[in-house]
């Protein structure tokens, strides 16, 4: 088992080890003085591991209840962020009381809204049970929902007690929703980290809890390097201005996880092309998502994306930061006109030479 500290404004652990689940109960009675904790869970994940999470938490003493959410996307709503709110004052939950987050990215960005709302903030944990939510959507303390007019419009910064990370769990997932965190920690490894390559090749199953924490340890290091926003923190955008592109254009079909692989890809081969990064390197990275049967370049025009593209990108005076691949594990950020950054999607759009 490990811990892997996190010292935002309020400081707490990701702990990441098999079995992790069973000391819910235990790990709570060390931080909060609850008597009750309320569980959001989805429909998947609750009938899943449940039972487990509240035998954790009586045996430790706790009351429990439970709020099930309906699995997907649509489940992050305004709708059900009141309805758990209301649920919560029902059942007389008071500002120590805790609530649980036991799912995906969804779950957890819908319950840490509802905990930083109710009473102005009760303690919160998050046991992530997809790779995405355990590598990405749990570290970093932002939660939201999705309004009428787009995603994650309405949300906080709100830190969790703890997080864990049970690697039994997400060791298990189903080889589609596996390999949609899988986009995310190639995304670490080429940005910061030449050892995630190295345990990506060797098995990503196999090294799971070394993968989680190295990809926790680099998501920190980045967003604390840069608690002023000076840029660094882009490099978490690596492939993402693509793919934010691609799965616009096909309405969403392919998912965020795909469209970042691909994104990753074509930004790799311009770089490679332009002569901007070492030999190799996009080949790597194309090879460990294939891996992953993930896709490797997209069927829209560098003009299309281009177009829809810059539409939300926030740009200074005509300039756009790229990020792109150096070498092996190492990423940069590169300033280019706009102009520039539709011949980098072109570059990496083709294939061949
Ligand atoms: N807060 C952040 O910083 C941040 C960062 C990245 C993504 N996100 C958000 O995360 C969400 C995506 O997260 P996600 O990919 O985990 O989606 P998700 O929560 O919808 O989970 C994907 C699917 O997997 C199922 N599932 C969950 N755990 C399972 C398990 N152990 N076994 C079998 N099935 C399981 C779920 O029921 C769901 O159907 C998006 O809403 C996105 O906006 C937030
Ligand atoms: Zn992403």
């Amino acid at each position: 088992m490990e811990r892997v500290r996190i010292n935002a404004s309020r400081a707490y652990d990701v702990v990441i080890g098999r079995g992790v689940l069973d000391t819910v109960g235990d790990e709570l009675s060390h931080l909060v003085k609850s008597r009750t904790v309320a569980i959001v869970a989805d429909d998947v994940t609750y009938p899943l591991f449940g039972a487990r999470t509240k035998a954790s938490l009586e045996s430790a003493g706790f009351y429990t209840c439970e709020y099930i959410i309906p699995h997907g996307e649509e489940s992050k709503s305004a709708e059900n962020y009141i309805r758990i709110l209301e649920f919560l004052a029902e059942r007389g939950l008071s500002r120590t009381d805790c609530l649980v987050a036991l799912g995906g990215g969804v779950v957890g960005d819908l319950s840490g809204f509802v905990a930083a709302s109710f009473l102005r903030g009760i303690p919160f944990v998050q046991i992530p049970t997809t790779l995405l939510a355990a590598v990405d959507s749990s570290v970093g303390g932002k939660c939201a929902i999705n309004l009428q007019a787009g995603k994650n419009l309405a949300g906080a910064f709100y830190q969790p007690s703890v997080v864990l990370c049970d690697t039994e769990i997400i060791g298990s997932l189903p080889d589609d929703i596996f390999s949609e965190g899988m986009a995310e920690v190639i995304k670490y490894g080429a940005i910061r980290s030449e050892k995630v390559f190295g345990l990506i090749e060797d098995g990503a199953r196999e090294n799971l809890g070394e993968l989680i924490s190295e990809c926790v340890r680099i998501k920190r290091d980045v967003v604390c390097e840069d608690e002023f926003d000076t840029g660094l923190r882009q490099l978490l955008n690596f492939g993402h201005t693509p793919a934010h592109a691609i799965e616009r254009l096909s309405d969403f079909k392919i998912s965020h996880g795909a469209a970042v692989a691909a994104g990753m890809c074509i930004m790799s081969r311009a770089a490679e092309k332009l002569g901007l990064c070492e030999a190799g390197i996009s080949d790597e990275i194309e090879k460990l998502c294939k891996k992953f049967s993930l896709p490797t370049t997209a069927q829209f025009s560098a003009k299309d994306m281009f177009a829809v593209a810059m539409r939300d990108k926030k740009r200074a005076l005509g300039k756009i930061t790229l990020v792109i691949p150096r070498t092996r594990g190492e990423s940069v950020l590169y300033t280019v006109s706009e102009e520039e950054t539709e011949k980098f999607f072109a570059l990496g759009l083709s294939e061949g030479e």
